[in-house]
């Protein structure tokens, strides 16, 4: 027996030390050029962001679930039209269309690969539908091609929920290139994470750009001149500063995760039910997420063994007592509801150790987990 170990659901200290003396050059820099709102460092790392995902643009702002929000008003979704999305995602998703006074409309997912199925996709278009909100959940994108194909059928919008799928593949082409405009987030855990809370927004449409950035700052294009009504949602300039520094890394930490996921797939697999990896793209492992009939007792014995570990998400979204008002119920999404009764996700970052991994992997087969 090895003595205990305690791992870490994530490990941003890990992850922050080798580039520690970078983000204090960054930070510095900023409270020197004193520049805070807007600075050039917002600037800067909008165009090293929408290089990387390959897009025209890319506008910063205060929070991944702004962005799902702004890019859905930048795109004309208006209050009563429906819009479509996935019962198994962060609430945030769901929010960010109700912000907009649209009305969420859920469609249930592929159970291998968690994302929304786009046969149920096309099921759930009335003519009332405007747009869909496709979620890369877990840094795996969901069958994007397909979900264009039902969306440009219809005429329908669609903004990527690209929250946990910064870097993630599909075809070769990166996640947050394909719809009308993508959302990210950079809360801290995120594949990408800032300081504190961060978002953005990637279109191609130039349109699009000029309306995201009026609305991020309450419609403003000259100094208090107003086009506009927009709120204050502006990406904070140390933030981007600081992701400056951590974007050139991202595709080696994203590869360090994929790596990670094969080692624990090798020990794990046949004693759980493994992630799936579709053919043709690429999971980045925002989440390693494995599915076992006996979760709760898996997830205790694991905290026994000081593993730490989450569950995403417990409650789907239609039966979040928040949502009461859509008019769902147990039952309406069966592939969402038995995932969110069997998932468990084991600790996931770049750092991890060869170590924590087969403590990890044994602390599972001693559990029974089967
Ligand atoms: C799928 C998904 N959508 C939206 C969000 C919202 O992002 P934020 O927390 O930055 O508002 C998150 C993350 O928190 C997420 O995981």
């Amino acid at each position: 027996m090895i003595a205990t170990m305690h791992v870490p659901f994530v490990d941003l200290h890990a992850q922050h030390a080798p580039i520690a003396r970078d983000i204090d050059l960054a930070i510095r820099g900023v409270v020197e050029r004193g520049d805070f709102i807007l600075g050039a460092a917002v600037e800067r790392f909008e165009g090293e962001f929408a290089a990387f995902i390959g897009t025209r643009h890319a506008v910063g702002v205060g929070t991944g679930f702004d962005a799902i929000e702004l890019a859905l008003r930048a795109f004309g979704v208006e209050p009563g039209d429906e819009v479509v999305t996935a019962a198994n995602t962060f609430i945030a998703t769901v929010m960010a269309i109700v912000a907009v006074g649209a009305r969420p409309v859920l469609a249930d997912i592929d159970p291998a690969t968690y994302a929304i199925d786009p046969d149920r996709l096309a099921a759930a278009i009335t003519p009332r539908t405007r747009a869909v909100v496709p979620v890369h959940l877990f840094g795996q994108p969901v069958d994007i091609e397909a979900v264009m194909a039902v969306a440009r059928r219809h005429d329908l919008v669609v903004i990527e929920d690209a929250a946990q799928a910064h870097g993630a593949r599909y075809n070769g082409r990166r996640a947050g290139s394909f719809g009308d405009a993508a959302a990210f987030s950079f809360y801290p855990s995120k594949n990408l994470g800032a300081l504190g809370d961060g978002g953005i927004i990637t279109t191609d449409d130039d349109r699009a750009a000029a309306s995201l950035r009026l609305l991020r700052n309450y419609g403003q294009r000259v100094k208090y001149h107003h086009a506009v009504p927009g709120t204050n949602s502006r990406l904070d300039t140390l933030q981007a500063a600081v992701l400056s520094v951590k974007l050139p890394h991202l595709d080696g930490w994203n590869a360090a995760r994929r790596r990670h996921a094969v080692a624990y797939s090798a020990r794990l697999g046949g004693r759980v039910r493994t992630p799936v990896a579709a053919a043709g793209r690429e999971h980045i492992y925002h989440l390693y997420v494995i599915e076992t009939e006996r979760r709760d007792v898996l997830q205790q014995r694991l905290r026994t063994r000081q593993v730490d570990t989450g569950i995403h998400y417990p409650v789907p979204v239609h039966l979040q007592e928040a949502c009461a008002s859509l008019g769902y119920k147990a039952g309406d999404f069966p592939a969402t509801e038995a995932a969110a009764a069997r998932m468990l996700s084991l600790p996931m970052f770049a750092e991890l150790t060869d170590a924590q991994i087969e403590y990890v992997s044994d602390a599972v087969g001693a559990a029974g987990a089967a």
